[in-house]
């Protein structure tokens, strides 16, 4: 997300994040279901198509389509990335290739809540170094998770996916941040992937964790260099040096010392 548009953070009811875990659970099926087209050929917007009708099938409803950025509606149910693009790739004509890594993000708004992940899968075989990114972006996800724990605060979560991607020899994007969901696709507070530097901490407030907050924790991890780029299509953002990026995402509850994955695929 970009760092505006937020409203208050809030803290979940068990109603609540029973609407939530439905709405979750539905983003975890797409991700399952698409899981078995990734192969070279297939066309991204026959991924998008396959989702929006697992989605609507479902009696709930793709959450980005028609989400407004900068003025701008987003046209798609997905948002597919395809190598150095790290996020908000726009579903097309384009086929899978052999080799690629193919960074999958997905929204559902069911019954007025929302539920938001992104996996990032390999297309057919892949290098050992494309392979180490996918593994180091998601565990970093898991390790920014471990943090997401009632007492600890927001930068706690930060810290363990930066020094997680870091150690690796890889950078986070610092343009994009994870943030809180429920009854918006994007709410209060916003969640880095970076301790954020001291000139620019009043953007990211250190909020304490409390149980009930439901968090979109999302590691997005660059091979190379940490800058990116945006396309001029307006949405696709790119690492600047070309190098491959990947992109893990999870909804969760933070829930005393283990917080509840709401869009846990099985
Ligand atoms: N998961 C991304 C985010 O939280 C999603 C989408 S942006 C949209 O920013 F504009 F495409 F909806
Ligand atoms: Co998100």
């Amino acid at each position: 997300m970009r760092a505006e548009k937020l409203i208050s953070p809030y803290i979940k009811t068990d109603t609540e994040i029973t609407l939530m875990e439905k709405a979750g659970r539905i983003v975890a099926e797409v991700h399952m279901l698409l899981s078995k087209y990734i192969k070279p050929g297939i066309k991204t917007i026959e991924l998008d198509q396959i989702a929006e009708d697992y989605i609507l099938s479902k009696n709930a409803r793709p959450a980005f389509k028609g989400y407004i950025v900068d003025k701008r509606k987003y046209p798609n149910t997905l948002c597919i990335s395809i190598d150095e693009e790290v996020v908000h790739g726009i579903p097309s004509e384009r086929q899978l290739e052999e080799g690629q890594i193919v960074s999958i993000d997905c929204g559902v708004e069911k019954d007025g809540y929302y539920g938001d992940s992104a996996v990032s899968f390999p297309v057919g075989k892949i290098s050992l170094e494309k392979q180490k990114l996918l593994e180091v972006t998601e565990q970093a996800l898991y390790e920014g998770i471990s943090q997401a724990i009632q007492g600890n605060k927001i930068y706690d979560i930060s810290r363990a996916i930066q020094n997680y991607v870091e150690k690796h020899g890889f950078s986070v994007t610092r343009e994009l941040v994870g943030h809180g969901i429920g009854k918006s696709l994007h709410e209060e507070p916003p969640v880095p992937n970076f301790v954020p530097l001291l000139l620019h901490r009043n953007r990211y407030p250190n909020v304490k964790l409390i149980n009930g907050m439901a968090l979109a924790i999302e590691p997005m991890v660059h091979m190379g260099a940490k800058e990116v780029i945006t396309k001029k299509d307006y949405w696709t953002v790119c690492t600047a040096d070309k190098s491959p990026a990947a992109h893990f995402e999870h909804t969760i509850i933070v829930n005393n010392n283990k917080p509840l994955i709401l869009t846990m695929r099985d």
